[in-house]
């Protein structure tokens, strides 16, 4: 991909004397981080809302939570085939470009409630309100430094996030998610993941 835009930039400069001149400083111009952000967003969602099964939105989290994950991913501590993959020719600077992109994007809109399973929500509730989930996360989900913003994340993601917690298969930068969940229900990760994914809006 990287060599076609290359092509087609040199074609351009080739076209364009004037453009050529301009360019004299740098004549093998890179895409950007932000051009290059734009292969991130077709997983990833249009403006970091991911439409994508199993496939975090990356909007509204913050750029220390994202570095820290990206960094996870290059060095092996976290994995994924397809993140993996991504990761693992990113530079620091890449990472740390990225990661003040994903921090420029605005959250989604909380739930309106619509269809929404009532039972299953005071259930998702009050496993969030026993197991302190919001000592960390902030009182709207929004999280913080290096923890995840969780509210209306996709629920399918959640899902599989609280269950590789759970069973050690994610360890996370530090142990704050699997003691947190330790000895929790199969049940009571995917309550709590309906929860999190249609949170009303909540003042913090
Ligand atoms: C081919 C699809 C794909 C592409 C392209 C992709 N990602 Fe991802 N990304 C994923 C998936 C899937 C996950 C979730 C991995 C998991 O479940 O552990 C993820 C996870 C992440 C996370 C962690 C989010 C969280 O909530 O923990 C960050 C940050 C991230 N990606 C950033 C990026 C950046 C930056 C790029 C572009 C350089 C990118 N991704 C490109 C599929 C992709
Ligand atoms: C002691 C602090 C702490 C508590 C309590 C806590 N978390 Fe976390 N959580 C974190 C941190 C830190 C991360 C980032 C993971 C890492 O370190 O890589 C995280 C990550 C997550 C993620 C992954 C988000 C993503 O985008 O990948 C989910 C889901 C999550 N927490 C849900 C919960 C739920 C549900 C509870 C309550 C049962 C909870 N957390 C309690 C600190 C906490």
């Amino acid at each position: 991909m990287q060599t076609g835009l290359g092509i087609s930039l040199f074609a351009l400069t080739a076209a364009f004397g004037s453009l050529a001149l301009a360019q004299a400083d740098a004549p093998a111009k890179l895409p950007s981080a932000q051009e290059r952000f734009a292969a991130c967003l077709a997983c990833h969602g249009e403006g970091g809302r991911s439409q994508m099964p199993l496939t975090p939105s990356l909007a509204g989290q913050r750029s220390f939570y994202a570095i820290t994950q990206l960094f996870l991913f290059r060095e092996g501590r976290r994995s994924n085939p397809l993140m993996t993959a991504m990761a693992k020719g990113m530079s620091d600077d890449d990472m740390r470009a990225f990661s003040g992109l994903i921090a420029q994007l605005p959250p989604a809109p909380p739930s309106d409630g619509v269809g929404v399973d009532a039972q299953r929500m005071a259930r998702g509730a009050s496993l969030a309100e026993q197991y302190r989930c919001a000592s960390c996360h902030g009182a709207d989900y929004a999280g913080d430094k290096q923890v995840a913003r969780l509210a209306n994340q996709r629920e399918d993601y959640l899902a599989q996030a609280l269950s590789e917690f759970s069973q050690g298969k994610r360890l996370g930068y530090t142990p704050a998610m699997s003691e947190a969940l330790a000895g929790m229900a199969p049940q009571a990760l995917t309550d709590l993941a309906y929860y999190l994914a249609n949170l009303p809006a909540i003042k913090p």
